[in-house]
């Protein structure tokens, strides 16, 4: 299909895209943008899989929970964190070109099942997929349509796994096919400024200190970092207390301390760090239309620093 508007096209002109309406109620000024596609209808998982409290009402019930984790609770996120690792692994192998992110979901569907794991997102406040998938500008929440995959496209896929009565949280943005330089700088510094969020975790300082990182490596390469978006702490809940800033904020005030779990997750952007949302309620894109990306990890805090809990 062709992405670029003939040059002469004006804007009361027929569109290109052959939908009948005006080039200027249609594709004008989106061309090359992502657009929300066809949605599936939402899958089930099979008995003998432990679902959410939200897996039949779309509500998960708030509870009280302790940012510090028990170790019978940390043993038990090592499993759930272990299993998102290995289905965010799987399901990037599938990417390539002409693949849809509805194709992905299901391989991700499937890879959570085969390892005895419920799909966190799955009817979350009413989300109706596995995972997230977001291309290019989407900066998260992206929901798996029937969009293929295009030659130069980045992909951010986002897992999250229940077992065991807790939650395992990753993501990573993956090239499809052959893709420009500056995008392809764009996610390895993304990477980088997730690891290097990482390397700031100690116990007795501030969660801020994690935004600075991440904030000063992005700012170097005059790159975004995106605000709307945190990570946040998880266990037993899906997200709970603390959040986590990925640009500095005084705010960010509470001390980390051995045994506290919460993700590590930056969006960074070429352009403008400000979102828009899409009128399904949930996928954000940059406000300029330009890239985006994003790595995240599940992390507990140590004695002297951070376990990675996410790493296969
Ligand atoms: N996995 C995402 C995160 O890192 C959250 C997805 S929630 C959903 O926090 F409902 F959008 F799926
Ligand atoms: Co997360
Ligand atoms: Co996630």
């Amino acid at each position: 299909m062709t992405r670029t508007a003939p040059a002469n096209l004006k804007s009361n002109d027929q569109c290109w895209c052959g939908s009948g309406r005006k080039y200027k109620r249609c594709h004008k000024g989106s061309e090359g943008r992502v657009r929300p596609g066809r949605v599936s209808p939402m899958l089930t998982v099979p008995d003998g899989i432990v679902p959410t409290d939200y897996y039949l009402t779309g509500r998960p019930a708030r509870r009280d929970e302790p940012m510090v984790k028990s170790p019978e609770i940390i043993e038990a996120m090592r499993r759930a964190c272990r299993i998102a690792a290995e289905v965010l692994a799987v399901t990037g192998e599938a990417v390539a070109p002409g693949i849809t992110t509805d194709d992905l979901d299901r391989i991700s569907h499937q890879a959570y099942i085969d390892r005895g794991a419920y799909p966190s997102t799955l009817n979350y406040h009413g989300y109706p997929k596995s995972i997230c998938t977001s291309v290019n500008e989407v900066i998260c929440h992206g929901i798996p349509d029937d969009r293929p995959l295009e030659d130069g496209d980045i992909v951010n896929i986002d897992v999250t796994a229940y077992i065991g009565g807790v939650h395992g949280d990753c993501n990573a943005t993956f090239l499809v096919g052959e893709v420009d330089p500056e995008s392809r700088r764009l996610v390895e510094v993304t990477r980088e400024c997730r690891d290097l969020g990482i390397a700031a975790v100690k116990p007795g300082r501030p969660l801020s200190d994690i935004g600075r990182a991440i904030q000063g490596h992005a700012e170097v390469h005059g790159y975004g970092v995106v605000r709307t978006f945190v990570g946040h702490g998880i266990g037993e809940q899906f997200h709970l207390p603390p959040n986590v800033p990925h640009y500095f904020t005084e705010s960010a005030s509470t001390m980390m301390k051995p045994g506290m779990t919460f993700t590590v997750e930056p969006m960074i952007t070429l352009g403008s760090w400000r979102e828009k949302m899409w009128d399904n309620g949930w996928t954000a894109v940059t406000s300029d239309g330009r890239r985006t990306a994003q790595f995240e990890h599940t992390l507990v805090v140590t004695e002297d620093g951070a376990e990675v809990l996410t790493e296969l």
